[in-house]
């Protein structure tokens, strides 16, 4: 993202400025997804003030996650690099100035965080400026509190930088903006927490039944899956704001993909060795079960899960299940029919876009984690299968993308490790 200091900067009247806020707020409002709403509390708080830099650490059980980070100065190489340390946990109770912040409840601006006075209770730590290069100098760190006025994480800002590409201070206004913005991200992160929360016990559930299924697994591909697509968007010049609507229902819809397995019955889930024919189609209702959990469609994030779901196994050359059914009865739609009565296949385009995307990011992890029945395959080994299977079980496009993101997804898959 290209922060714009003249954009930044053009509101000489306060009240410009505030009013402005005011609309970030409802940008915020529209999120659902906690990862979308860190990346845009993020972005959208540094483009407002002009900072080069930023980070975000939650609050959990004692410790702060560092759990966004975003750097302009970076090139493509250094963003990978920097998002391979989110994740990393600090104790509350050390010197650092977020926790400071968080024990405190107060906002922090240090003009220059490699000279602080001795005399304060907090210190730079330089770790994350040391392995990745960069040289932080103005802060700017602000308390997210809950509605009950908990400290739930802070909002980092760092190098602010003027119209010269000098690095400044931050001022009272960039501090009383900064405050009033926070509020809001505060509650967009509260609230899109309690989704997360929620659809991870769903899955949870479904996971008491098949073990295979994991939280992990679960927000692995849902991140995945969300890659995958914005990779395909952006070749199509779609418009943003769908496709940003899209990701942030897609990554949800994504984790979900098999909750139906908490329909299936223990002795198929979890029989040693292959399935009879019968044992196979009782198998595949899963797919019809998990429609039938978050029905009826009432929100454009209920369509995309029946749309997750309904298509995630298709394949690309038509050999997937269920086919063109009707989701509600299970039976093939009219046109649909085979001679026998059975529902034809779907193949190609004929598969949404998004159950494509989903079909490539389970199995990529499924292969490359490791499993009661199998070893983690390496990498190697993983990108072969998904060669061979390319036009066959999975979209060309998308293997692809996949094949050309790689690092990408390596990096995806570490922040939820098993
Ligand atoms: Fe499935
Ligand atoms: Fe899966």
């Amino acid at each position: 993202m290209e922060w714009d200091e003249s954009a930044a900067r053009q509101f000489d009247i306060n009240n410009d400025r505030f009013d402005a806020l005011r609309t970030l707020g409802s940008t915020l409002n529209e999120v659902s997804d906690l990862d979308m709403t860190m990346e845009t509390v993020l972005s959208e708080a540094r483009r407002f003030i002009g900072a080069e830099a930023g980070s975000i650490y939650v609050r959990r059980d004692g410790r702060l996650i560092l759990s966004y980070a975003q750097n302009d100065s970076f090139d493509e190489k250094g963003q990978k690099k920097l998002a391979s340390y989110v994740n990393q946990e600090l104790p509350v109770n050390t010197n650092s100035m977020a926790s400071f912040v968080v024990r405190e409840g107060v906002t922090l601006n240090v003009p220059d965080a490699y000279n602080i006075e001795v005399d304060r209770p907090y210190r730079f730590k330089s770790d994350l400026d040391k392995k990745t290069g960069y040289t932080t100098r103005s802060t700017l760190s602000l308390p997210l509190k809950d509605i009950r006025s908990n400290v739930i994480g802070v909002l980092q800002l760092i190098n602010r930088r003027d119209s010269s590409g000098e690095i400044q201070p931050f001022d009272r206004t960039d501090e009383e903006l900064m405050l009033i913005f926070s509020t809001t991200a505060a509650l967009a992160l509260e609230r899109t927490d309690l989704i997360r929360q929620m659809l991870l016990r769903s899955i949870k559930m479904a996971e008491l039944r098949d073990h295979r299924e994991t939280v992990y697994h679960a927000q692995r591909v849902g991140a995945l899956a969300a890659m995958l697509y914005g990779e395909w968007a952006a070749r199509r010049n779609l418009d943003p704001v769908e496709v940003k609507r899209n990701t942030d229902n897609l990554r949800m819809a994504a984790m979900l993909h098999d909750v139906g397995k908490v329909g299936v019955s223990d002795s198929v889930l979890n029989k040693p060795g292959r399935l009879t024919q019968q044992e196979r189609e009782e198998m595949q209702r899963h797919v019809q079960i998990g429609i039938q959990v978050f029905a009826p469609i009432k929100t454009a994030l209920d369509e995309m899960i029946a749309d997750v779901i309904l298509n995630h196994h298709e394949r690309w050359d038509g050999r997937g299940y269920p086919g063109w059914i009707d989701p509600a009865t299970g039976l093939a739609l009219s046109g649909h029919r085979t001679d026998d009565g059975k529902p034809k296949g779907k193949k190609g385009e004929e598969i949404s876009i998004f159950g494509r995307v989903a079909a490539l990011a389970d199995v990529f992890d499924a292969l490359s984690s490791t499993r009661v029945y199998k070893d983690a395959f390496d990498e190697d080994l993983v990108c072969q299968i998904l060669m061979q299977e390319s036009g066959h079980h999975f979209d060309p496009e998308l293997v692809d993308i996949l094949l050309k993101n790689l690092d990408n997804a390596r990096t995806l898959r570490e922040r939820f490790p098993e």
